[in-house]
């Protein structure tokens, strides 16, 4: 146990106090760490946490997150083997009115995709795992984890289950508005995002195909 510690990443209070602070006045709640070992086979970037993850603060603990579990074990990985992260760290909210079985309508939080701003708040905290947790590979989860890495041009829907070998976006200076490339190359797979299958059932073979063609990259790299 003490050893497993000892390979443990987490970012340091600063980085996530200044995350906190960059984001602080947007309609976003909690504040959920990365998790995982240092140096693990497989980084996974999602896209924010939702509402379970932002009160348990541990990510993918959710329904997308039984998927994504379900992917890993697909390839003979569990929670621990990878470092999970995300692109925004509180989960972004919006109000809005749902009906209970009484009729009355109650008004409750939901959750939203991130916004430009609050993706480029967060960017630093990012920027920072990445950077530090050093991962063989990287694998983004929908979206808007595939387009802060490499641009907005891009399209899970065009480019999943491709194997990349290339920069990514980080902020140079806190203050900036715009992303620059690192000089180091990253090994991506995109896949799309584990609750994407629920809206779109229709994603789910190639969702499976995608996951097994890490496996097999993952595999390849092991035996050299
Ligand atoms: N989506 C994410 O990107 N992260 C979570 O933790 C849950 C859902």
């Amino acid at each position: 146990m003490i050893i497993e510690e000892l390979h443990k990443f987490r970012i340091p209070e600063f980085v996530a106090e200044l995350g906190r602070k960059r984001i602080e006045g947007y309609p976003v709640e909690g504040f959920v760490y990365g998790e995982g070992p240092h140096q693990p086979k497989l980084m996974l970037i999602g896209e924010a946490p939702g509402e379970t993850e932002a009160l348990g603060g541990i990510p993918f603990t959710g329904r997308a997150g039984k998927e994504l579990m379900k992917s890993l074990a697909s390839i003979g990985l569990t929670r621990e083997d990878v470092y999970i992260t995300s692109v925004v760290r509180s989960r972004p909210y919006r109000y809005g009115q749902r009906k209970e079985r009484d009729g009355t309508l109650t008004e409750r939080k939901y959750n939203r995709p991130p916004t430009k701003h609050e993706i480029l708040a967060h960017a630093p905290v990012l920027d920072f795992e990445i950077a530090n947790v050093q991962p063989e590979l990287i694998v983004t989860l929908g979206n808007v984890g595939l387009q802060r890495l490499i641009g907005k041009q891009a399209k899970v829907t065009e480019m999943h289950g491709q194997c990349l070998e290339q920069p990514v976006r980080f902020l140079r200076e806190l203050e900036d508005v715009e992303y620059e490339w690192t000089d180091q190359s990253f090994t991506i797979v995109p896949t799309f995002h584990p609750a994407s299958i629920f809206y779109r059932p229709s994603h789910r073979p190639s969702l499976e195909a995608d996951w097994l063609e890490i496996g097999r990259i993952l595999q390849e790299r092991t035996n050299g």
